[in-house]
């Protein structure tokens, strides 16, 4: 792919007003955007006179989020890394933020990118890798895991009740040498699983495959643990998920922090896409947000 593209054409940032009022961006105020992406999120908090640190995995992400904000660079700073590496490093230097961001999963330029594999049309090697941090691309877990340990995957990040039959067939795909493309795996899996359903057979085995190559959960846990120590008294916290998986560990570390006094307020209900936002972006509508507010009390354990 030429890099003479759009950044702002590659991905349409998500809950991009919700995301603005509850961060409440402002003139010097210190922003963390864990999952910078195409920068959509970054540049309007940019707009809006916030100092922003972005991290991305994504060394392709990085390079047009800085083309694309390139106006800004007495504001704007790019860390390489995992967001839960670099946000443990900045907690142990003792880096304060008024607001943390964390849009989760993948854009829709990789996902479009058929040659990393992500998307189930994609001919190229099943890699489902978004970047730095990875131990396995999608066909070397395969290949690494017996059938038990596959069809666990499947089951634990997939919540697909059909695992075990799906992990005998990719084994055997794998054996017979007619497994390597993203569409060859999509293939395997739609052909042991019966019945249609609005998603596609083989989609909760991708979504299951891609969590555990990118330890999309390790990595959220990390963030949760660590965001009380990021953020400065009375600071912001909004995550994005877009599955259940992560929506429950966000939804009871907010809830959790609460009853602990860690945080001062946090979203009662999950806050999601409105009727215009959902017919001009489709990706959209499985977008959960949820914010929190850091107390102005700051505990000795939660800083230790
Ligand atoms: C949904 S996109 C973010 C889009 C961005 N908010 C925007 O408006 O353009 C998620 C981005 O976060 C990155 N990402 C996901 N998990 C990550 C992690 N654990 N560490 C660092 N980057 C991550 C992905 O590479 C991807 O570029």
């Amino acid at each position: 792919m030429p890099d003479a593209v759009d950044p702002a054409a590659l991905h349409q940032p998500v809950l991009l007003a919700e995301v603005i009022e509850h961060l409440a961006p402002a003139s010097g105020k210190r922003v963390l955007d864990c999952t910078l992406g195409l920068g959509g999120h970054s540049a309007a908090l940019l707009a809006a006179g916030a100092v922003i640190v972005g991290i991305d995995r994504d060394e392709r992400a990085r390079t047009l989020a800085l083309g694309r904000l390139s106006a800004f660079t007495e504001r704007f700073s790019v860390r390489a890394g995992t967001f839960a590496a670099v946000a443990e490093e900045l907690a142990d230097a003792g880096e304060g933020f008024d607001a943390v961001l964390a849009d989760l999963g993948v854009s829709s330029m990789q996902l479009d990118d058929e040659s990393r594999g992500f998307s189930m049309r994609s001919i190229a090697p099943a890699d489902m890798r978004m970047g730095d941090g990875c131990l396995d691309t999608a066909l070397s877990l395969i290949d690494r895991l017996d059938e038990g340990g596959l069809a666990d995957v499947i089951y634990r990040f997939g919540e697909e009740r059909l695992s075990r039959r799906i992990a005998r067939a990719l084994k055997q795909a794998r054996l017979a040498g007619t497994l390597e493309s993203a569409s060859e795996l999509a293939a395997v899996v739609r052909a042991v699983v019966p019945g249609h359903t609005h998603r596609h057979p083989a989609a909760r085995t991708f979504q299951a495959l891609r969590i555990a190559i990118n330890d999309e959960l390790g990595e959220l846990e990390r963030l949760l643990a660590v965001l009380p120590r990021l953020l400065k008294a009375q600071g912001r916290a909004v995550v994005i998920s877009f599955h259940s998986l992560e929506d429950r560990l966000v939804k009871n570390a907010f809830r959790e922090g609460r009853a602990r006094g860690i945080y001062d307020e946090c979203a009662r209900r999950v806050v999601v896409a409105g009727e215009a936002e959902l017919s001009a972006n489709p990706r959209a509508g499985s977008a959960k947000l949820r914010w929190a507010v850091r107390s102005s009390l700051v505990q000795p354990e939660v800083r230790a």
